[in-house]
């Protein structure tokens, strides 16, 4: 059975063709990054009209990739949230046209589950059950797997998510959109010493988080010293303190979640999931701990279609009536 998967739930147009027997075909891939960056944040209007401009030669792109033709599809996945809303009709209106088109039956994914089942995609992928670290733009939970469609949510932010906390305090320190990755290299060049930033709930005895208070902690940090003529070694400075309170929260929660469920294996998934910091220290802790960490390829961290076309491809094998000829979408 081979599965489209299409994702165009934020910056990102993703698609992509997996096959259950031969595994990923092709994924294709626009990131909008580059368009958004003057305007230090996704702008949504933007977004939906770059993603019609990008969603067929996509397709093609992918198809090309995959050498098949459409006819040869045999369901299209799609998320169907959350996200924007006017990015997310794109992706779901070019699904069902296509499935209409086609004759082919759709289905709609939750985005999360995507990110969730990413690692999956990987070349050795964790058995279940598994704890999952669950760090993206717009959610931090902390969820037991015991199987596709087994999801147990064991804590999640009471804030800000993890994604944001970065990009938000990157913003504070003048960087660039998006501000995971550049806080993270800043960081390599700061002063661990400098500034000790506080770790919000590490000692709260459950599995919630909370980041808003970092990320006010690195705007009175900055303050303190002139946000406007703060210097570049500062600055680094403060995106260390940062990176490093965040990513000592993130490594105790994995571990208190293992302890708590008594299982061996951890899996990551989201786009602060690529962060190099956090799996420097998820794997000193799993060596220590004796815990598995399993981490999706890099290019599947972020929004991608592959993860949808995956998601989608596991749906289906445990309930093929999962994809309907319903294209009355609904997003
Ligand atoms: O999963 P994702 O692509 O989109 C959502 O579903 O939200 O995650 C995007 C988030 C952004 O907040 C971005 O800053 C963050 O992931 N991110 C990173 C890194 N790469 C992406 N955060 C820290 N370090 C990175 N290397
Ligand atoms: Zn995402």
């Amino acid at each position: 059975m081979i599965v489209l998967g299409v994702e165009s739930s934020c910056d990102e147009t993703g698609l992509a063709l997996y096959d259950t027997q031969r595994g990923l075909l092709s994924h294709a891939l626009y990131s909008q990054v580059a368009m958004h960056e003057e305007y230090g944040g996704v702008v949504p209007e933007l977004a939906s009209r770059d993603h019609i401009r990008r969603a067929i030669p996509l397709l093609e792109q992918a198809l090309q990739g995959a050498a098949i033709t459409p006819q040869q599809i045999d369901a299209i996945a799609y998320t169907q949230g959350p996200g924007l809303a006017g990015a997310l009709l794109v992706g779901s209106s070019v699904a069902c046209s296509l499935g209409l088109a086609l004759d082919k039956p759709v289905l709609g994914i939750h985005h999360l589950e995507g990110h969730l089942l990413s690692p999956l995609l990987a070349s050795e992928p964790p058995e279940f059950p598994f704890v999952a670290l669950l760090v993206s733009g717009g959610h931090t939970q902390l969820m037991r797997v015991d199987g596709v469609g087994q999801y147990e949510l064991l804590g999640e932010t009471l804030d800000d998510a993890a994604g944001e906390a970065f990009d938000k305090s990157a913003k504070l320190l003048g960087l660039g959109y998006p501000g995971g990755p550049a806080i993270s290299r800043l960081a390599e060049f700061g002063d661990p010493e400098a500034y000790k930033l506080p770790r919000p709930m590490l000692h709260s005895k459950d599995l919630m988080f909370s980041f808003s208070g970092l990320k006010t902690a690195v705007l009175t940090v900055a303050k303190n010293q002139g946000l406007a003529n703060i210097c570049e070694q500062d600055k680094a400075n403060i995106a260390r303190g940062f990176v490093d309170a965040i990513v000592d929260v993130l490594t105790a929660k994995c571990v208190a979640a293992l302890k708590q469920t008594g299982l061996k294996r951890l899996v990551i998934a989201g786009g602060v999931g690529a962060n190099k910091q956090l799996r420097a220290s998820l794997d000193a802790a799993a060596a220590k701990k004796r815990f598995k960490v399993y981490y999706p390829e890099l290019e599947f961290c972020t929004d991608n279609g592959a993860m949808i076309a995956f998601a989608g491809a596991m749906r289906l094998q445990i309930n093929p009536l999962a994809a309907q000829r319903d294209y009355s979408f609904n997003v």
